[in-house]
C-alpha cells in the first residue's frame, strides 16, 4: 500500500445512504491523519446511518445536507465547494446516486455536486449483491468509467463478502485502508501530479509601457488564460513561476507570482527563472515602447499633441526558444489572431521557434471574458480545436496535454 502524504490536499467526501456508512468515519480519521483537509457532505439517507455531529467533529469543518440551505452558500456554495476539493469521494457510493452521476441527474446536493465538480470522482460502491451485479448498475459504473476528458471517475472495491443483510458476494464496501490508498494513488501518484518535479515558467496579463509618469502604453488582456494556466500547471504538481503584468487578478494559490509591468521587466524576470522544463507564454506583451520616457509629465502644448517615437520590445518568446542549455523543453506561446488564425499561429509558432501555439481567435468576446476558444497547434503539423469553453477547461485541458507530453 501506499503511503503517500495527503499534505495540503482537499477531499470532498459524499456519504450516502447504506450500513456502509460508519466506515467513511474511518475514512475521515485516515485521511485526516495523512495530512488531507476533508469537508463532508451527508446525504438524507446517509443521516440515517450516520449523524452530521460525527462528520463535524471528525472533519472539523460543518456537514453539508441539503442543497436550499442559504446558510451553507453563503459558507462556500456548492458549485465552490465541488471546485474547492482535489477530488471527490463518494463513499459509500449508492445504486441510487451511482444512477443519478451516470445519467446527470441533479436533483440533490450530492448529485448536483457530482454534476458540477471539475474533478475527479472516486466511487466506494456498496450495496447488495444482487443490486450490484444488476446490469443497470454496471452498465451505469461502465458509463461513468466511459467518460471521456481529464476528470474521469475512478472506483474502489466493491469487496465480496458477507454483507449486513446476510447474503455473499460482491457489494460490500472497500475497506477505509483500501479507499486512502486509492486516494492516494489519485492524488499524490503519477495519476494526480504528473507534473511533480517539473518547473513551469508562465506570463500572463498585459504590459505597461511608461509614456510619462501617469501615461503609457497597454492592452486590454486580462491575465485570466494565463492565471488558469498557472493554476492548472501547479494542479497537476509543477512548481510555477507566474510573471505577471498589471492585472486585477488574486495571486493563485501554491505558485510563486512575479509582478512586472514593462516588457522588458518581464523578460528579465522570465530569464531569471530559467532553466525551466515547460515555458508558457501567454502575456500580451506590447510589441513597442516609448524612446525616452519622459520623466516628468507631459503638458499640453499650443504646439498640438507630442509625437511618440516608438522603438520595438523584445521578443521574450522568441528569446526562450532559442536552442541553448537553459530552453525549457516544451516551449508554448500563444497567437492572439483577429484572422487567418491557422496561417499566422503556424508562421507564429516557426518564425518564434517554439514547439506549440496556442491560436487565439480574438475577434469576439475574448479580452476579459471567462470563455475562450483556441486551437492548438504542434511543431509536427498537429492541429487540436477547443470549441469555446470557460478559460479554466482550456487551461487543464493544456496541463494535461503538457502531462502527456511528459510522459511520452
Ligand atoms: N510575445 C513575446 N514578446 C513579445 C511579443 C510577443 O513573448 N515582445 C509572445 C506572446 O506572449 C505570445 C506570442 O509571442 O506568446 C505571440 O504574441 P502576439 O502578440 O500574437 O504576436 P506578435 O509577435 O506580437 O505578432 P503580431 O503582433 O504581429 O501578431
Amino acid at each position: 500500500m501506499t503511503t503517500a502524504s495527503l499534505s495540503g490536499r482537499k477531499v470532498l467526501l459524499i456519504v450516502g445512504g447504506g450500513i456502509a456508512a460508519y466506515k467513511a468515519l474511518e475514512l475521515v480519521r485516515l485521511l485526516k491523519k495523512s495530512g488531507a483537509e476533508v469537508m463532508s457532505l451527508l446525504t438524507p439517507a446517509g443521516a440515517e446511518f450516520v449523524t452530521p455531529m460525527s462528520l463535524a467533529a471528525l472533519t472539523g469543518h460543518p456537514v453539508r445536507q441539503a442543497l436550499f440551505m442559504p446558510e451553507d452558500e453563503t459558507a462556500m456554495g456548492h458549485i465552490e465547494l465541488s471546485r474547492w476539493a482535489d477530488l471527490v469521494v463518494v463513499a459509500p457510493a449508492t445504486a441510487g446516486l451511482i444512477a443519478k452521476a451516470a445519467n446527470g441527474l441533479a436533483d440533490d446536493l450530492a448529485s448536483t455536486t457530482l454534476l458540477a465538480t471539475d474533478k475527479k470522482v472516486l466511487l466506494a460502491p456498496a450495496m447488495n449483491v444482487r443490486m450490484w451485479l444488476h446490469p443497470a448498475v454496471q452498465a451505469n459504473v461502465a458509463r461513468l468509467k466511459g467518460f471521456d476528458g481529464f476528470h474521469g471517475v475512478a472506483v474502489v472495491g466493491p469487496d465480496e463478502g458477507e454483507m449486513a443483510c446476510g447474503e455473499f458476494g460482491p457489494g460490500r464496501m472497500a475497506e477505509p485502508a483500501a479507499i486512502l490508498a486509492a486516494i492516494q494513488g489519485l492524488l499524490a501518484g503519477p495519476d494526480g501530479r504528473p507534473l511533480a518535479g517539473r518547473r513551469a515558467v508562465v506570463t500572463a496579463g498585459p504590459t505597461f509601457e511608461p509614456i510619462d509618469p501617469v501615461r503609457g502604453l497597454t492592452n486590454r488582456s486580462s491575465g485570466k488564460q494565463g492565471y488558469a494556466i498557472a493554476t492548472a500547471l501547479a494542479e497537476l504538481g509543477a512548481e510555477v513561476t507566474l510573471v505577471s503584468g498589471p492585472v486585477a487578478l488574486d495571486a493563485p494559490v501554491g505558485l510563486n507570482r512575479i509582478w512586472v509591468e514593462s516588457a522588458r521587466e518581464m523578460q528579465a524576470e522570465v530569464q531569471k527563472h530559467l532553466p525551466a522544463d515547460i515555458a508558457v507564454m501567454s502575456a500580451a506583451v506590447a510589441d513597442w515602447r516609448v524612446d525616452g520616457v519622459a520623466s516628468g509629465k507631459i503638458k499640453k502644448a499650443p504646439g498640438g499633441p507630442p509625437s511618440l517615437a516608438l522603438i520595438e520590445n523584445p521578443d521574450i518568446l522568441a528569446g526562450v526558444s532559442k536552442p541553448g542549455k537553459s530552453r525549457p523543453k516544451l516551449v508554448i506561446g500563444f497567437a492572439a489572431e483577429t484572422s487567418d488564425l491557422e496561417a499566422n499561429a503556424r508562421a507564429k509558432l516557426s518564425r518564434k521557434g517554439c514547439d506549440w501555439i496556442v491560436g487565439n481567435d480574438v475577434s469576439d468576446d475574448v479580452f476579459g471574458a471567462d470563455g475562450n476558444a483556441v486551437t492548438l497547434f504542434t511543431k509536427d503539423g498537429g492541429a487540436d480545436v477547443w470549441p469555446r469553453q470557460s478559460k479554466t477547461e482550456v487551461a487543464r485541458k493544456l496541463a494535461a496535454r503538457i502531462a502527456d507530453h511528459f510522459k511520452a
